[in-house]
């Protein structure tokens, strides 16, 4: 009981920006409740005082006030459901902005260790649960107490032989919720994990769409997929059944045992003239009026039990620490002039994983080009993690400016970054919006000399929106052009620092020769650090930094590299031997000639 009082108090806090409107919820409950008992009360008078006295008058002056008092009830009723519509919506719209917020800000590696599928449910559905403990469980609660309370005591007063009979009822309803309660639980445990399970392999198949037929996986995707959602039906039926024999059940009992306490017992009252044919009829009312506070008390509590699971794992996801996040005493960096290292640094994924970057050491000076190769698995893309501060490092410091980069505020050092990957991401938005997320804030002539740079002129001529035609989310365009429009833009952000990541692997030589050319447009006067397998793109470096396994194996420039035996002659070598000689790339006048 306590952990569900800790988790219902933990979402208590949701209420607050609509507290007015609970307590306008809370009041009209309770107006409801006086506005149904008098009605029930005044039921008795129509059948005493006018039915069975025969009196007309009295009979419609008593029944006009029944319908009266009904129609309020009716209004009662329809205004708290939309006030409690709108208390959730409030509540459920924080809930998923704040989970949302939190997912953003924590680190790569807490994204990394959950499927996409998995978040996209913890956000959409398990904040739903949530919703429900804040928004439902809390005002119901008090109104049903306050209810339970109120109708017990006019019972009590009525009747104290009739108030036993009712709690007798009352513990036996709820003895019977509580253990066929413990299925539903279950069952419903049971069918949002595999709902989540389902999600996430829909989500992976439809995101690996071509590589699922690629690799001629449609029907393994399907197999996947369609048998987790079989075992979601089954868990559906199990919930399904539950629920029916939780509802069912206990409306049998409402049957039997009260309208045989009704029937039996208040039927010998009016025989022994304990009471009158109308309190008789009026009896049912405030039977009702009494039992169903109760038995919505019960059925939040078995939904309580129901929602806790997936209220504790947004709690756990709410609560988690984000890894990297600003110190308390981070600086904000303002003028960049673009110098960066990294002092003995090394680095592990994971804290018993191996180590994939072994003290490493550099230094860029502004305005200089930094290559690092090495191949595949050597620690490149490993370093730009850490550039970006993905990660912090295990050990050592990364450092701009001089300063250790955990003591700047991350948003002010990554406002200075663009970032050229192998595949960029493009929104679904235009190419003017795709291009202007680089930099919201550029203007019409700093977008169009951006799009001149990067080559897109042809492009847009051939497209009869230009600048304006929606991508769909990936992009609708060939690699070559997708890179074009991530140069445009990191030529309209105007960064102090330009990382690159294999920024031309994917491309053929044609192409990667003229986005290289664009690429060394874009590269003037800023500090660089170009990661490539691929010599040809690096050759210009003023240093070259060659990565094996985690360690600097080799540095210096192109020249002094190619003089001494080592990994970058051989790789060189191949490149050669691959005919990367006559690379357009490696024809390009500008190769060659240090910046
Ligand atoms: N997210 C991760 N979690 C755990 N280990 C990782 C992760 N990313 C990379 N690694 C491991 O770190 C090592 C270095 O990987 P990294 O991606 O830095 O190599 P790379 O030099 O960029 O290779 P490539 O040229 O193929 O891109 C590899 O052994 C890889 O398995
Ligand atoms: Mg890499």
């Amino acid at each position: 009981m306590l952990a569900f009082l800790r988790i219902v108090w933990r979402f208590v806090r949701y209420l607050k920006p609509v507290w007015d409107k609970l307590l306008f919820l809370l009041a009209l409950g309770q107006c409801g409740t006086a506005v149904r008992t008098v009605a029930v009360a005044c039921t008795a008078k129509v059948v005493d005082l006018g039915l069975q006295a025969g009196n007309a008058r009295a009979f419609y002056w008593w029944g006009g006030l029944v319908v009266a008092l009904l129609v309020v009830s009716i209004l009662q009723t329809y205004l708290a459901a939309t006030a409690r519509l709108y208390i959730k919506m409030r509540v459920d719209l924080r809930m998923k902005r704040d989970v949302f917020e939190r997912l953003q800000q924590l680190s790569l590696r807490f994204q990394e260790a959950r499927p996409v599928g998995e978040n996209m449910f913890r956000v959409n559905y398990d904040t739903t649960a949530a919703t429900d403990i804040a928004a439902s469980t809390v005002p119901e609660g008090i109104e049903n107490i306050l209810n339970l309370i109120t109708m017990g005591g006019v019972a009590f007063l009525l009747d104290p032989l009739l108030a036993g009979v009712i709690a007798i009822y009352l513990l036996s309803y709820y003895v019977y919720s509580h253990c066929v309660g413990t299925y539903w639980v279950r069952h419903n445990r049971r069918l949002r994990a595999r709902a989540q399970d389902a999600l996430a392999a829909l989500q992976e198949s439809l995101s690996a769409f071509c590589l699922s037929k690629a690799l001629s996986r449609e029907r393994s995707d399907r197999r996947r997929y369609f048998g987790r959602l079989a075992l979601v039906l089954r868990s559906q039926l199990g919930f399904g059944i539950s629920w029916s024999a939780l509802n069912n059940g206990t409306l049998a009992l409402q049957n039997i045992l009260l309208q045989l306490a009704w029937v039996v017992m208040c039927g010998w009252f009016v025989v022994t003239e304990r009471m009158t044919v109308g309190e008789y009829l009026a009896a049912a009312g405030l039977i009702q009026l009494t039992t169903t506070p109760f038995q919505a008390l019960t059925l939040m509590i078995q939904r309580l039990r129901m929602n806790a699971v997936p209220g504790e794992r947004l709690i756990e996801t709410l609560d988690a620490h984000p890894e990297i996040a600003d110190l308390p005493k981070a600086r904000a960096l303002d003028d960049v002039v673009g110098r960066l290292s990294f002092e003995n640094v090394s680095f592990r994924y994971s804290p018993d994983g191996p180590e994939v970057i072994r003290n490493l050491s550099f230094a860029v000076e502004p305005g200089r080009k930094l290559a690092i190769v090495g191949p595949s698995g050597a620690g490149k893309s490993s370093i730009f993690n850490l550039l970006m501060r993905y990660y912090d490092p295990t050990a050592g410091r990364v450092l701009v400016e001089g300063m250790d980069l955990r003591s700047v505020k991350l948003e002010s050092y990554r406002r200075h970054i663009a970032v050229v990957l192998q595949d960029n991401f493009l929104y679904s938005a235009t190419i003017r919006d795709n291009i202007l997320f680089g930099n919201p804030d550029a203007s019409e002539a700093a977008l169009d000399e951006a799009v001149e740079r990067a080559g897109l002129p042809d492009l847009l001529r051939r497209l009869p929106q230009g600048l304006d035609t929606a991508l769909k989310e990936g992009g609708n365009l060939s690699a070559g052009q997708k890179q074009r429009i991530a140069l445009a833009r990191a030529f309209v952000r105007d960064p102090k620092l330009l990382f690159l990541d294999e920024a031309t692997a994917s491309l053929d030589p044609v192409t990667e020769a003229e986005i290289l050319a664009q690429l060394r447009l874009l590269e003037k006067g800023r500090t660089r650090i170009v990661i490539s397998h691929n010599i040809a793109s690096t050759r210009d470096a003023d240093e070259i930094l060659v990565m094996d396994q985690g360690r600097l194996v080799q540095r210096g420039a192109h020249a002094d590299l190619l003089a001494h035996d080592g990994l970058y002659r051989r790789m060189w070598a191949a490149e050669e031997r691959k005919g990367a000689g006559k690379h357009p790339a490696h024809r390009s006048p500008a190769v060659g000639t240090p910046s």
